[in-house]
C-alpha cells in the first residue's frame, strides 16, 4: 500500500488568514489527510508558515518588531488557530528553520556546480525616498501582457502571468506611492529554467487527463508563452543568506562572485517550496522514531510514496515550474532523486460577495472572528461544499446560514437526535437483540454500500465537491429509512420490529460519525462518543 505525502501551499506569515486560504489549500488537504489515515494509508500532510520576503520586512517594520521575533509570534497565532479548525497537520514548520537554510543552500549550491545557475546584472527598483530597494509585489505598476494598471511586480493578478518589477510600466512604490524610484544595477543569480522547457512540458503532457484540466492547462500556458529564467535571489536582508553557501565550480570552472552577492539571500519564491522538504526534516528531527525525511523526499526509499499538493491557481506556475525545476536540477545522476509532485490539486478562487477576500483591506471572515462565531465544524462543512473546484465560489452569509442549517441541523442532526432520542427512551439506551432484517433493511444495505463507494472513489480523486454531496446523500438515507420504517409505529403491535429499527439506525449513526469525521471531525467525534465508539480520522 501506498504511502501518502500530502502538502498544502505555505501560508504567508503576514497575519491571520482568510477563509479564502483555507478553502485553496489547507482544508482540502486535511481533510484529505484524515481521509487517508482512516483509510489505514501512513499518511504524512506537512504544512509551514512562509515567512521570508519583503511582506515580512514591512508588516514587521509597522508594528516595530524586528523580522524574526515577528515571525515567531505569527507563527504561533497561525498554529493554534489551523489546530483550532482542526487542521490536522503532522507537522507545522517554519521556512526560517536551520533545515530550510540548509536545503536552500545546499539546492543553490548543486545548481550552479550543475551549471543551472548564472550570474546576471539586473536592474532593479531602488526606492530613494525609503533608501531601500523595491523588490517583486512592492512595486507595481501597468501589466506590459493585460494592461491591468495595478500589476504587482512578481505577478499580474490580473492575467497571472509571472512578471519582474523591471517590467511594468509606470512604476510606483506600493507601500508609499512614491514615483521617487530610480533603476539600479544589482547582481543576482538565475536559474536558468529555459533549460528545462521540453522535460517540464513533456512531465505536464504525461499528467492530462489525471490532473485537473485548470492545472495543466495553467503550467501548459505558462510553458507555451515561453519559459524565462528566474532570478533567485533578491536584495533584502530577511531570508536564507547567499553568500553563507560554500560554492564550488560550475561545468565552466567559475565560481559565484561572493563579493557582488553580498548581503542578498534567496527569493522567498525560492526557499518556499523547499519548505516542504525542510519542514518533514523539522517533523523528523522531532520524531526520532520515524526513520528520517528522506524516506518520504528521496529515491529509492521515497518509491512508494504518492506526493499529493494542495494550491490555489496562483501557485500553480511555481509548482509545476519553478520548484520541479529546481529538483530536476541538482544533478545527482541521469535521474534526479527528488520526489516530484505525483497529483497537483489546483484550486479556483473563493470570493466575498463576489469580490475578493483581502488581507490587507480586511475584507472578508477571517479564522480568529470565524471560530468566534461558530464552530469548526460549520465553516469545514460550508468550504468543502463549496470548494472552488469547477470555478470559483463567493461566500455569503445568507448562504452559509441556509445550508449549514439545511445540512447539519436538518439531515445529519435530525436523523442522529430521532434514533439516538428514540432507543434512549425506548430502549434504555441499548443497542436492542431481537427481530429479523426485511425488505427495507435489505434495500438499505445495498443503498449505503453503492453511497459508500461512491463517496470513497470521490474522495479518492480528490473530488471534494461532489463527496460533499454524496456524504449528504448517505445522511438523506438513513432519514428516509427512519420515516419509512417508522419504529415509533412499530413499536406499539411489535417490539422486534421496532429492535431492528434502532439496530440499524444505530449502525448509520456509528457509520456516518466515522465517514463524515474528515470534514467534521469534531461533529463526528461527539456522536461517536455519544454512541461509546472511536473515529480514526
Ligand atoms: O501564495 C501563498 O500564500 C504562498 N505563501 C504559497 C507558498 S507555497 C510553497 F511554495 F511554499
Ligand atoms: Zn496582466
Amino acid at each position: 500500500m501506498s504511502r501518502i505525502l500530502i502538502t498544502s501551499a505555505l501560508p504567508y506569515i503576514n497575519g491571520i488568514k482568510h477563509l479564502g486560504t483555507l478553502a485553496g489549500s489547507m482544508l482540502p488537504a486535511d481533510v484529505y489527510a484524515r481521509f487517508q489515515r482512516a483509510r489505514g494509508r501512513e499518511t504524512l500532510y506537512i504544512c509551514a508558515t512562509d515567512e521570508h520576503g519583503t511582506p515580512t520586512e514591512l508588516a514587521a517594520t509597522a508594528v516595530g518588531l524586528d523580522s524574526a521575533t515577528f515571525c515567531s509570534l505569527d507563527h504561533e497565532v497561525q498554529a493554534r488557530l489551523g489546530a483550532a479548525f482542526g487542521l490536522s497537520w503532522d507537522h507545522f514548520g517554519r521556512s526560517s528553520s536551520p533545515q530550510n537554510r540548509a536545503l536552500t543552500q545546499q539546492f543553490a549550491q548543486q545548481l550552479w556546480e550543475a551549471g543551472f545557475l548564472e550570474e546576471r546584472v539586473t536592474q532593479q527598483v531602488y526606492s530613494r525616498a525609503a533608501k531601500r530597494f523595491l523588490p517583486d509585489r512592492y512595486v507595481i505598476g501597468t501589466c506590459p501582457h493585460c494592461g491591468y494598471e495595478a500589476a504587482r511586480g512578481d505577478q499580474c493578478e490580473n492575467c497571472t502571468r509571472v512578471l519582474d518589477p523591471a517590467d511594468l510600466k509606470n512604476p510606483r512604490s506600493a507601500v508609499s506611492g512614491s514615483t521617487d524610484i530610480e533603476i539600479r544595477d544589482s547582481k543576482h543569480l538565475f536559474l536558468r529554467q529555459r533549460l528545462f522547457a521540453e522535460r517540464l512540458r513533456g512531465w505536464i503532457e504525461s499528467k492530462k487527463g489525471d490532473w485537473p484540466l485548470l492545472v495543466t492547462s495553467i503550467a501548459l500556458k505558462w510553458l507555451d508563452e515561453g519559459l524565462q529564467d528566474r532570478g533567485i535571489t533578491r536584495d533584502l536582508e530577511w531570508g536564507v543568506p547567499v553568500n553563507a553557501v560554500d560554492w564550488g565550480a560550475n561545468p565552466q570552472g567559475a565560481r559565484p562572485d561572493v563579493e557582488g552577492l553580498a548581503g542578498k539571500v534567496f527569493y522567498v519564491w525560492f526557499d518556499a517550496p523547499i519548505e516542504y522538504i525542510g519542514a518533514t526534516w523539522e517533523w523528523a528531527d522531532a520524531n526520532p522514531g520515524e526513520g528520517g525525511w528522506e524516506r518520504w523526499w528521496r529515491a529509492p526509499e521515497a518509491d512508494d510514496v504518492t506526493y499529493v499538493q494542495f494550491m490555489g491557481k496562483d501557485n500553480v506556475p511555481f509548482h509545476t515550474v519553478g520548484f520541479p525545476t529546481t529538483l530536476m536540477g541538482v544533478n545527482e545522476g541521469a535521474n534526479s532523486p527528488w520526489k516530484l509532485v505525483d497529483q497537483l490539486k489546483g484550486f479556483n478562487w473563493l470570493d466575498y460577495y463576489g469580490g475578493k477576500f483581502s488581507t490587507s483591506q480586511k475584507r472578508g471572515v477571517f479564522m480568529d472572528h470565524a471560530l468566534e462565531l461558530l464552530p469548526a465544524d460549520y465553516w469545514r462543512w460550508w468550504i468543502i461544499t463549496n470548494a472552488p473546484e469547477g470555478s470559483d465560489a463567493t461566500f455569503t452569509w445568507e448562504q452559509f446560514q441556509t445550508q449549514v442549517n439545511a445540512d447539519l441541523a436538518d439531515v445529519l442532526g435530525n436523523f442522529v437526535n430521532r434514533i439516538c432520542k428514540f432507543a434512549e427512551t425506548r430502549f434504555e439506551g441499548r443497542v436492542p437483540e431481537g427481530g429479523t432484517p426485511g425488505d427495507l433493511e435489505r434495500r438499505l444495505e445495498v443503498d449505503v454500500a453503492a453511497k459508500l463507494t461512491e463517496l470513497t472513489t470521490l474522495m479518492e480523486a480528490r473530488e471534494f465537491r461532489k463527496s460533499a454531496t454524496a456524504l449528504r446523500q448517505l445522511w438523506v438515507l438513513g432519514n428516509q429509512y427512519l420515516t419509512e420504517a417508522a419504529p415509533w409505529t412499530a413499536l406499539k403491535t411489535d417490539r422486534d420490529r421496532a429492535a431492528v429499527v434502532v439496530r440499524y439506525g444505530l449502525d448509520l449513526v456509528a457509520l456516518f460519525a466515522r465517514v463524515s469525521a474528515p470534514m467534521i471531525p469534531n461533529a463526528a467525534a461527539a456522536i461517536s462518543e455519544a454512541l461509546g465508539v472511536t473515529t480514526d480520522a
